[in-house]
């Protein structure tokens, strides 16, 4: 049964290809209809389309099937197209004509696009938190590690002192730039589209406003046309986002892996936390790592994905826009997991300390000793040309001495203005 039947059935191998996996992927957006038909009947009764009766009705109605929702006991049932289907049948079920009157100055396009909205929200609330989670555990790895060196490397060579306090601090702030993203996904995200209907607007006096402020959004998303193209748009920009936040969350995952490698042996993680081979019994194998990596990369690929959707779309709403869903739900999830196992897996990361006391490293000290010469007095140049020829001689000796005290080195990491940078951000997804 459909809201839009007018006396004939659709075929049925229509119905099954159009609604696609709307039954399953809606029910993420169950909850998100209700709290938006609440909003939208209280201003049908503010602007006299239903009365105070009607809507003492209707508000204790929706907030049973909100219940259910939360109890997780709701479904679309079979022949049903979606969520918005699915609560106005039940309404109607229960109330009569009452429950066919709350979809006046409404239309799916808006409903579904406030459903997502509001959905978007609260999943880059989530994902906000879990890379905050990661930020803490990373600092305080940073703080706690700050002291250890390792190798640091340009060009895949061993060039200058590192450390872990260094690599752990760099990818708690390569997150903060990740969260200027989502921040400005969330900002997208948080404008009213009801009222937009189809896409052109209604000839009932909306209250749009009131919508604004009852359901939290920052403002509406005025023009009602540019509020239609907010789909796709949005999700453009939350793709951006998890894409960025994916591509720090990979690169860490590959220095993982690489300083797990034997070769390395830079870090290790507690046996349980290992996987093993069939064959090899040796082997203590990175797949945590090696999955995240994966999943990383293929999030990167959820921008294309949607670019390629909605590429030369016809304005105003296009079926083809449903598919969004197929995509961007998957992936948030995906991300946050993703966080979360990285957030878990860090908590028990076992760092190698003397690393750089291995022969192996001696040239990584190469630039401390020049810069101790200049520092003395000698011409920069001449003091590069001293330590090269002592490495060309093979008569190099290093010092071993490291001496960074400028602001983001090795010996003053700024993992306090870092916080603070992160501090600032966080508290404008509220
Ligand atoms: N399932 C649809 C979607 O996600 C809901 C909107 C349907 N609107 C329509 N005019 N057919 O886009």
């Amino acid at each position: 049964m459909q809201l839009w039947n007018k006396g004939f059935e659709p075929d049925k191998l229509i119905e099954k290809f159009t609604i696609g996996n709307d039954q399953e992927l809606d029910l993420r957006l169950a909850k998100y209809d209700v709290q938006g038909s609440m909003a939208h009947i209280r201003m049908l009764e503010s602007i006299g389309l239903i009365s105070q009766e009607e809507l003492d009705k209707l508000l204790p109605a929706l907030k049973e099937i909100e219940d259910t929702i939360e109890k997780g006991e709701f479904t679309i049932e079979d022949g049903v197209e979606d969520v918005h289907s699915q609560i106005e049948f039940l309404l109607t079920k229960k109330l009569g004509y009452i429950g066919k009157k709350i979809h006046s100055g409404r239309s799916r396009n808006d409903q579904v696009l406030l459903d997502l909205k509001l959905f978007f929200r609260d999943e880059i609330k989530k994902t906000a938190e879990a890379c905050e989670r990661l930020f803490v555990t990373l600092q305080k790895l940073s703080e706690e590690h700050k002291d250890k060196l390792m190798p640091g490397y340009t060009h895949l060579q061993i060039a200058m002192p590192s450390s872990f306090g260094l690599w752990f601090g760099a990818y708690a702030e390569a997150l903060t730039d990740d969260l200027q993203m989502l921040l400005a996904a969330y900002k997208i995200a948080n404008q009213n589209p009801l009222g937009s209907a189809a896409g052109y607007g209604s000839s009932f006096p909306l209250n749009r406003e009131m919508t604004t402020e009852l359901l939290h959004f920052q403002n509406p998303h005025y023009n009602v046309v540019a509020a239609q193209m907010s789909r796709g748009k949005t999700e453009k920009a939350l793709a951006a986002a998890i894409a960025a936040i994916a591509s720090t969350l990979g690169h860490m995952a590959m220095d993982v892996c690489m300083w797990m490698c034997g070769n390395f042996g830079f870090v290790s993680f507690p046996d349980e936390l290992t996987t093993g081979s069939s064959i090899m019994p040796h082997k203590k194998n990175p797949d945590v790592f090696e999955i995240m990596r994966g999943k990383c990369n293929r999030l990167q690929s959820v921008q294309n994905e949607i670019a390629l959707l909605t590429a030369n779309l016809p304005l105003g709403y296009n079926r083809d826009l449903q598919l969004l869903k197929d995509i961007i739900f998957p992936a948030t999830s995906e991300l946050v997991g993703c966080l979360e196992i990285a957030d878990f897996m860090l908590q028990q990361i076992k760092v190698k300390s003397d690393i750089l006391e291995d022969k192996l490293y001696d040239y990584i000290f190469t630039v401390e000793d020049v810069n101790r010469l200049a520092n003395q007095g000698m011409p920069f140049r001449d003091a590069y040309k001293k330590v090269g020829l002592e490495v060309q001689n093979k008569t190099y000796k290093p010092t071993r001495e490291v001496h960074h005290t400028h602001l983001g080195s090795i010996g003053n990491l700024a993992n306090e203005q870092i916080a603070t940078k992160m501090k600032g951000i966080i508290s404008q997804f509220n």
